[in-house]
């Protein structure tokens, strides 16, 4: 029995915030992203790491997030510092946060190892078991192979993202540049594959999935066009590295105004069609359109996607008279 999908949140921007940096950790406050992460992993200096905890401690108690997500980024287990990261948030602050991120995971058992520690720490608090959800980072070969089993390992993962930095390194992809094709491989797109494997993985378990980053920061129309694809196949959002990513991953990840109303329109006219009142029908007409259960199901996504990201209906399709 697959476990309850958890909450929909919106994830079109997902902002990437050094935990090193106090600044950076004020003014990413007032800025339009839908999910914040506070990074203690490779943006914090292994010198900085414990200043770090402290830092985002502070800022997620007592700073002003309003409603989007807000998340932290651990060390992988691979390193000395994952349980203190858990243990010093969880504790410090675990009743405002949403989620932790894990980086780099390879097995099924180092997410549920996170999970068992949350448990722990949840439990010595006094706070609700199993609120703090998940974020699996996918960033290496073994990761991707195992990712259905990592997708499933906890009824807490939430997401899966794609660490397209970590993962080019770990492949011996033979480019430095993020985000664009390697030179000499001018075939198709040399990440398809990655992309698609997340996507059936988050898809077949209910679980978001989320583009990595875009290192080109002031190469805005570069991020449109990779944000682009993996928005055209499906994924819900992407990292954003710089205030200015966030409004074209806010505008990329969220549904054409035109295919919104659409969408709520067949949703309506589909129930009043097949409603005894409509006539009961399976399939009927939508204007020149004929649609059946089938454009009620993609219908559901473009409209789940309009409504997490507080889309207004344009255009309403009113039942006849
Ligand atoms: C992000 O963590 C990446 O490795 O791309
Ligand atoms: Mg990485």
């Amino acid at each position: 029995m697959p476990a309850p999908a958890r909450e929909l949140r919106a994830r079109r921007s997902c902002h990437a915030v050094p935990g090193s940096n106090p600044r950076f950790l004020e003014k990413a406050q007032g800025l339009d992203s839908d999910q914040v992460f506070l990074d203690l992993e490779d943006s914090v200096a292994p010198v900085a790491k414990e200043g770090a905890r402290a830092n985002i401690v502070e800022v997620l108690t007592t700073g002003e997030w309003g409603d989007r997500v807000r998340t932290v980024r651990v060390n992988d287990w691979t390193t000395r510092w994952t349980y203190r990261d858990v243990i010093e948030v969880v504790e410090g602050a675990g009743a405002h946060l949403d989620c932790l991120m894990l980086p780099k995971v390879q097995t099924a058992e180092q997410v549920a190892a996170l999970d068992l520690l949350l448990t722990q720490v949840e439990t010595a608090m006094g706070h609700e078991v199993g609120r703090i959800g998940i974020e699996a980072q996918i960033e290496n070969a073994l990761g991707l192979v195992n990712v259905d089993a990592i997708a499933t390992a906890s009824p807490r993962v939430e997401t899966i993202i794609f660490g397209p930095a970590d993962f080019m390194a770990s492949i011996n992809m033979k480019s430095l540049v993020v985000g664009e094709q390697p030179p000499g491989y001018d075939v198709g797109d040399a990440y398809h594959y990655i992309l698609m494997r997340l996507l059936m993985a988050a898809r077949a378990h209910d679980l978001q999935v989320i583009d990595g980053p875009y290192l080109q920061i002031r190469d805005l129309d570069g991020f449109r066009r990779v944000a682009g694809r993996s928005a055209a196949l499906g994924f819900d959002g992407k990292w954003t590295l710089h205030p200015s990513q966030i409004e074209v991953a806010n505008e990329v990840y969220s549904p054409l105004q035109a295919d919104y109303d659409h969408a709520e329109n067949i949703l309506d006219a589909y129930a009043y069609h097949t409603s005894e009142r409509g006539g009961a029908t399976g399939a009927v007409m939508l204007g020149d359109e004929m649609i059946d259960e089938a454009s009620r199901k993609m219908a559901l996504v473009i409209s789940g996607k309009g409504r997490a990201a507080g889309m207004s209906r344009g255009e309403v399709w009113t039942p006849p008279e």
